[in-house]
């Protein structure tokens, strides 16, 4: 599991340190707090203690915590590190290789990757000395997120708010991502690659649909990462509560055949990877009026209503099979609760995909939120080469970081076209 060092400077936005902490968990990374002394005013540390699971650090001259955790060791056992609030105080010292606390000790005697989320007073932020450090420090290879316009706590608007526990766990995430951060080492120039997301919502009538638990999160970071390596990606997605990501084309879809028609129009396509949870069924008939609760059928009442069910479209086995337009890279995911490796195999086998991603998607999977709907996913990657399976098998880490994973390993499998000039050959 990947560590986060967790500095937190002493501004009104450290109240939501823990919450940055419960977000940082999410993403599966492991995480170790340390305050500043005014950090300490506006959170305690036992509630962090609490919420990382760990000990945390406090001040430099504390000889016991020395002799135990230097502020070399700290840093040493970190991946990476994260200032949030960093105060203006903090980035000021950072800025300038002080080190007269833990806090500013730890960043100068550090050689791992600084990520800082600003927080302060508008007038603060905007002010020369601040903006003069901020240039400093990105160009020590410090990455900034934030800060956010907005209302803020000392009552003025503007620049300075801290950006969300949320955004700041999933950008932490996506920078400690593997072989290299937010794909960006991967190479997919000028392929086109379609993603399918989300849930399907098959109507039963104008007010009630049958769904299941995907959020979609998967599959909008997998395309994310696809365009941040350069592919024109479409985005094929069901109903979710998600932005569309960065330089990424959108259909949005509501049912399995909807999917399939919208799959089938933008083709062709070099590779596909297919994340979306299809519904497997839809109700035989989608009612025009709401059903009625006691509805006669059959001069019988009924309530609740029998649902006669028939089967969707396997939009990914239809790929697979498919005499024209196959993607040269099919990848299917396999949402299993159990004995997933066998189950995986099998769709593989059954769909003609190349690839396929399986993951257990069991509500007892051991990751916080569940792998439906929360940020973290532990994923198996199974390829087949002269019939035999490859399997590769991951431990939990962020949606991103499967994301820039799956991203790599598709570019690794591409020839890039610039340098061949070979559009649409697969290795
Ligand atoms: N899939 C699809 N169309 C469907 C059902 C599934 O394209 N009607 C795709 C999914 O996008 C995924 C793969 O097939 O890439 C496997 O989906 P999954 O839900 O795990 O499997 P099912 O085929 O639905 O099988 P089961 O529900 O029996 O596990």
């Amino acid at each position: 599991m990947q560590r986060v060092l967790l500095i937190i400077g002493g501004g009104i936005a450290a109240y939501k340190a823990p919450e940055l902490v419960r977000q940082l968990r999410a993403q599966g990374l492991a995480v170790r707090c340390l305050l500043t002394a005014a950090a300490e005013q506006f959170v305690s540390p036992l509630s962090l203690a609490s919420v990382s699971g760990d000990k945390v650090y406090e001040n430099l001259f504390d000889l016991t915590e020395e002799a135990e955790m230097g502020h070399i060791q700290l840093s040493r056992d970190a991946d990476i590190i994260l200032v949030a609030p960093a105060t203006a105080d903090l980035m000021a010292k950072a800025a300038q290789g002080m080190a007269n606390d833990l806090a500013s000790t730890t960043l100068l005697a550090t050689d791992k990757k600084i990520i800082m989320a600003p927080a302060m007073n508008v007038r603060m932020w905007q002010h020369e000395a601040t903006q003069r450090n901020l240039a400093q420090l990105k160009k020590d290879g410090v990455s900034i997120i934030g800060p956010e316009n907005g209302d803020m706590a000392c009552g003025e608007f503007g620049p300075g708010r801290m950006s969300e526990p949320q955004d700041i766990a999933a950008e932490t995430a996506a920078l400690l991502a593997p072989n290299n951060t937010r794909a960006e080492a991967a190479d997919l120039t000028g392929r086109k690659i379609l993603v399918t997301a989300g849930p399907t919502h098959e109507p039963i009538d104008p007010v009630r649909y049958i769904a299941n638990r995907s959020s979609g999160k998967q599959g909008y970071a997998i395309a994310a990462a696809l365009a941040a390596a350069g592919a024109e990606v479409h985005l094929i997605s069901g109903p979710t509560a998600l932005d569309a990501p960065h330089d990424v084309q959108m259909t949005w879809v509501e049912t399995a055949r909807d999917m399939q028609a919208a799959v089938e129009a933008h083709l062709p396509v070099d590779a596909a990877v297919m994340t979306a949870a299809v519904a497997d069924w839809r109700p035989a008939e989608c009612k025009a009026q709401k059903i009625k609760k006691g509805q006669k059928i059959k001069d019988k009442e009924r309530a609740p209503a029998p649902l006669d069910l028939v089967e969707n479209p396997d939009i990914l086995a239809t790929l697979g099979a498919a005499k024209k337009n196959r993607p040269a890279l099919l990848v299917g995911f396999a949402a299993e609760t159990e004995d997933l490796e066998t189950h995986a195999l099998a769709k593989l086998q059954k769909k003609n995909c190349d690839w396929i991603v399986a993951n257990n998607v069991a509500l007892d999977s051991g990751i916080e939120g569940g792998v439906m709907g929360g940020d973290a996913n532990a994923v198996t990657l199974i390829s087949t080469k002269d019939a035999k399976a490859e399997i590769e098998r991951f431990d939990i880490m962020s949606k991103h970081a499967v994301a820039a994973l799956l991203a790599t390993r598709m570019a690794a499998h591409f020839t890039p076209i610039e340098k061949t000039g070979n559009k649409g050959k697969a290795k």
